[in-house]
């Protein structure tokens, strides 16, 4: 992109009216299926995407509007592709928009469209909403996010829902499975690495954000942290020990 059309894209997408949340609320074509609380958090992580060739992937089209949505709300620039089982789908295919058929439960299908399409900068998961969809999509996609890009699964609430084999700290919901993230982040600090030692999360992930219904995980590259100190040392140290501080 030349730097005329750089500087109009900034002052484009810089203005208000131009948010996620205006051009939903604006929109009177296909319909679109979201939460209103969704398209602040939207905003929040892709801005700094708007107006280049931003890749994303969903999951989940439904109607087709919210492929329209993230069309104006990216740019003519964006690469959009979009899985659904729904056959009926694939008439959203456009120039811009690729279309694939097939169930995000399929291992082999997800492997397909990673062999089909580039690295993605954004995959928003919003299928089916089956514990084992969101499972497998998260393991088998987690990888064709680039390398500083953002995975957001959304309808967590579906994790306390019966009918999508959800349960309150039920094993195997979404949740509960995501909540290991927490562990891999804070892995490098492991003092029994048989059990818990630096995975490939570990290394790949600058944070995870939840909200409700939402978890977005932002990746980057991560070294082994390390502790730092500045400044002059004013007083001896006291060294308690939870024993000490329990007698007290
Ligand atoms: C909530 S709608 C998507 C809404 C759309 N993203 C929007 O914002 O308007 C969920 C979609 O997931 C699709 N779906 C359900 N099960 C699926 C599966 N196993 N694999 C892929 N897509 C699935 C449904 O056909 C439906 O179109």
């Amino acid at each position: 992109m030349n730097i005329a059309n750089r500087i109009l894209n900034f002052f484009y997408f810089k203005k208000k009216e131009n948010s996620l949340k205006e051009i939903f609320y604006k929109h009177n074509d296909n319909l679109i299926n979201k939460w209103d609380h969704y398209l602040d958090i939207y905003d929040q992580y892709f801005s700094r995407y708007r107006g280049s060739d931003v890749k994303i992937l969903e999951i989940g089209i439904s109607q087709g509007g919210s492929l329209q949505m993230w069309r104006k709300y990216f740019g003519n620039s964006a690469e959009i592709y979009a899985i659904d089982i729904n056959p009926e789908c694939s008439k959203f295919s456009d120039s811009g928009v690729e279309i694939f058929i097939g169930s995000q439960e399929d291992h082999n299908f997800l492997r397909k469209i990673k062999r089909e399409i580039p690295k993605v900068d954004i995959i928003v998961d919003d299928g089916g909403h089956m514990m084992r969809q969101q499972i497998i999509t998260f393991e088998e996609m987690f990888d064709h996010v680039k390398a500083d890009g953002i995975y957001i699964c959304e309808d967590l609430h579906t994790s306390y829902w019966s009918e999508f084999g959800g349960g309150y700290k039920k094993k195997d919901t979404f949740i509960e499975y995501s909540k290991n993230f927490i562990d891999y982040l804070n892995a490098w600090h492991s003092r029994n690495i048989d059990k818990f030692s630096v995975n490939d999360f570990t290394k790949s992930v600058k944070s995870v954000h939840y909200y409700d219904s939402i978890i977005v995980i932002e990746k980057g590259v991560i070294d082994s942290p390390r502790k730092v100190k500045v400044g002059v040392k004013v007083i001896e140290d006291m060294v308690f020990t939870s024993d000490d501080i329990s007698r007290k």
